[in-house]
């Protein structure tokens, strides 16, 4: 049998696997009593079995992996909340079949994921990084017509893969560019949200051929892995790039670093990886893309939010409330805590 906390008078258990902004923690230690691995370096997957043991909760990062198998070892847990919008790293139906509730962290980020998207297409058309490394090798010895000359960004057709909340935003900052927009999803956005944003419907292939920017705001599921693989890539224009802040996997890195050595397209902005924090070698020897750690979401507003959402969500799991950002309600819905 499970084992719960005994009597609500005593303080729930949590384990929080990695570093997160003080305030969250604070917050947590007022509502529990927190194992709290303050360091970046992640758990192995033998000490998170060893922490995790009794605990009620956990506040996890997108480093740690809730496979079904460790999810199916787990005593006692309730609740994983997820410190990211995104939760590829849960199992969440082998969650849902052991009654743990998981909760992640949206809203907060969206407009800082959507900046840092234009922020990578930006740098990619108008050759950003080139002109600083350019400028601080001491190579800038005169001026020249064609010097790092790029793509134009407005007037151009800008096209997004996946018209959830961030999709939107992205779409938002283009209306200021001038852009057209086209986007492809499994479903049709609503028409006000068509209407406002000036959105065209379009199928993926489309989207493709006519875009001169591809931006990739998917969740990572079965169905986008490898979204954007070799044929995806040939049917793009050479002078069209590619910006990814959505998930690694959701791009084939080894077919996008030969597109880009080839120049099948003209450029890249890539936030996510395959295998982070591992690089695919062939991307880091070119000049065509920009690369990011992982950091879309990373403004010091923005990641402290997070850390507060996680931490509001998991003492709401623990004080039996329903926790604001529940991922897989039906858990609730079958044993109402
Ligand atoms: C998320 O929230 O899913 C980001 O990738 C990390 O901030």
């Amino acid at each position: 049998m499970r084992q719960l906390f005994s009597t609500r008078s005593m303080k729930p258990t949590v384990l929080v696997t990695k570093r997160i902004y003080p305030e969250a923690i604070a917050y947590l230690r007022e509502r529990a009593e927190v194992d709290y691995a303050e360091s970046d370096d992640g758990m192995s997957a033998e000490e998170l079995a060893r922490r995790i043991r009794g605990k009620q909760g956990v506040v996890s990062q997108l480093t740690d992996k809730f496979t079904s198998d460790v999810i199916g070892k787990l005593d006692s847990i309730k609740v994983i909340a997820n410190v990211a919008v995104g939760y590829d790293n849960i199992d969440v139906p082998a969650a849902t079949r052991k009654g743990i509730l998981v909760t992640n962290t949206p809203d907060v980020l969206t407009d800082t994921t959507a900046d840092f998207a234009f922020a990578l297409l930006m740098a990619a058309a108008r050759r950003v990084v080139e002109g600083h490394l350019f400028v601080h090798s001491g190579e800038w010895t005169k001026w020249r017509i064609d010097l790092l000359v790029g793509q134009d960004v407005h007037h151009r057709t800008l096209g997004i893969f996946g018209m959830g909340r961030i999709g939107q935003a992205v779409a938002r900052r283009a209306g200021g560019f001038s852009m057209r927009v086209i986007y492809s999803d499994t479903r049709r956005a609503p028409q006000e949200v068509e209407r406002a944003l000036g959105l065209e419907f379009v199928s993926a292939e489309q989207l493709l051929r006519e875009a001169d920017f591809v931006s990739l705001h998917v969740p990572l599921l079965p169905q986008t892995r490898h979204l954007i693989g070799a044929a995806q890539l040939r049917m793009m224009k050479p002078t069209a790039i590619l910006v990814n802040t959505s998930r690694g996997p959701v791009v084939d890195e080894e077919a996008l670093a030969e597109a880009l050595a080839a120049r099948t397209i003209a450029g890249a902005g890539i936030d996510v990886f395959e295998h982070e924090p591992q690089v695919h070698p062939g991307l880091l020897k070119l000049d065509n893309v920009v690369l990011a750690p992982h950091i879309a979401s990373a403004s010091v507003d923005t990641r402290r939010k997070m850390s507060m959402l996680a931490v509001e969500n998991a003492a709401a799991a623990l004080e039996h409330r329903r926790p604001p950002n529940l991922v897989n309600p039906e858990v609730r819905e079958r044993q109402p805590i």
